[in-house]
C-alpha cells in the first residue's frame, strides 16, 4: 500500500511551511502514523564534510518518526546558494527534473504511512524554466494543505494562491494558519475572514512560538489528521 502523501504549500517564503509540516509530523506520530517528512527540492545549503544539507531538510529529517538516516532520500535536491531554486541549479550546473522526485518520493513512502512533502517557496515559484514549484504535487498526484503566514496581506495571498491550486487540478485539503507575526492586528478577524473567503476548511491555526518546538503545536492539527486519514480512506 502506498503511502499517504501530502504537500505543503505557503502563501510566500517564509511564512512557516517548515513549522506546519514539522508540527504536522509530530501530529501523525501521535495519531500513531509512521510518518515521514520530505524537501524535494532546497536551495540555501551548507556545505559539510557529509555533503549539502538544508535547514528545513534537517528540521523535517528530526521530526521523523521512526527516523530516516538517509538525508538524500528526504532531500534529493539540495543547492547551496540561498535563491529562487531556478537560479540556484543554474549555478549549480543542475536541472531539476520530475522523475528522480517522483522516484525518490516512491522509494521514500514504501513502508510509511504518511509522508509530508514541503514545497520550495510560493505556489508559482521555478524550479527551472519550464518548471514551478506546483509541479512538485501535480507530478506525485498530491493532495495540498496550504499554510497561511497570519500577516498583513495574506487574505489576499492566500486567495490567490488557493485559486492557483484549484486551477492546477489539485486537491486543497484545507489550510493552516501560523500566526508568524505577533503584532498583527484583528488576528481573529482576519482568520474568520479567512474562513469565509477560502474554499477549503480551517484544519487548525498554530500560535506565535518563537523559539519552540514544533511538536508543542501537534494538538492543533488534529482536524489536518483527520482530513489526511479521510482522504486515505477515499482513496483505497
Ligand atoms: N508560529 C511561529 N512562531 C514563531 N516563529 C515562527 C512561526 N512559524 C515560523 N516561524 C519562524 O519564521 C521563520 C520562517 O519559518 P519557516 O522556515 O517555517 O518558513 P518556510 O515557509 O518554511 O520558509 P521557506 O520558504 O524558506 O521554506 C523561521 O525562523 C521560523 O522559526
Ligand atoms: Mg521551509
Amino acid at each position: 500500500m502506498s503511502a499517504l502523501g501530502v504537500f505543503v504549500a505557503g502563501t510566500d517564503t517564509g511564512i512557516g511551511k517548515t513549522w506546519a509540516s514539522c508540527a504536522l509530523l509530530h501530529a501523525l506520530r501521535d495519531a500513531g502514523l509512521d510518518a515521514v517528512g520530505m524537501k524535494p527540492v532546497a536551495s540555501g545549503s551548507e556545505a559539510t564534510p557529509q555533503g549539502l544539507r538544508n535547514a528545513d531538510a534537517l528540521a523535517l529529517q528530526a521530526a521523523s518518526a521512526p527516523p530516516q538516516p538517509d538525508y538524500a532520500a528526504l532531500n534529493p535536491v539540495a543547492l547551496a546558494e540561498p535563491v529562487s531554486p531556478h537560479l540556484a541549479a543554474r549555478a549549480a550546473g543542475v536541472e531539476i527534473t520530475l522523475a528522480p522526485l517522483r522516484a525518490a518520493y516512491a522509494s521514500l513512502g514504501a513502508g510509511r504511512d504518511a509522508v509530508v512533502v514541503e514545497g520550495v517557496g510560493g505556489w508559482l515559484a521555478p524550479l527551472s524554466d519550464t518548471l514551478p514549484a506546483s509541479a512538485l504535487p501535480t507530478g506525485l498526484g498530491l493532495p495540498v494543505i496550504l499554510v497561511v503566514g497570519l500577516r498583513l496581506g495574506c487574505l489576499n495571498h492566500a486567495q490567490l494562491s488557493a485559486r492557483a491550486i484549484l486551477a492546477d487540478g489539485c486537491a486543497l485539503l484545507g489550510w493552516i494558519g501560523n500566526a508568524i507575526d505577533p503584532t498583527m492586528a484583528r488576528l481573529d478577524d482576519n482568520l474568520d475572514t479567512l474562513c469565509r473567503l477560502l474554499p477549503a476548511p480551517c484544519l487548525g491555526v498554530l500560535d506565535y512560538a518563537p523559539d519552540g518546538d514544533p511538536a508543542t503545536q501537534a494538538p492543533a492539527l488534529a482536524r489536518a489528521v483527520a482530513a489526511l486519514r479521510a482522504r486515505g480512506a477515499r482513496s483505497r
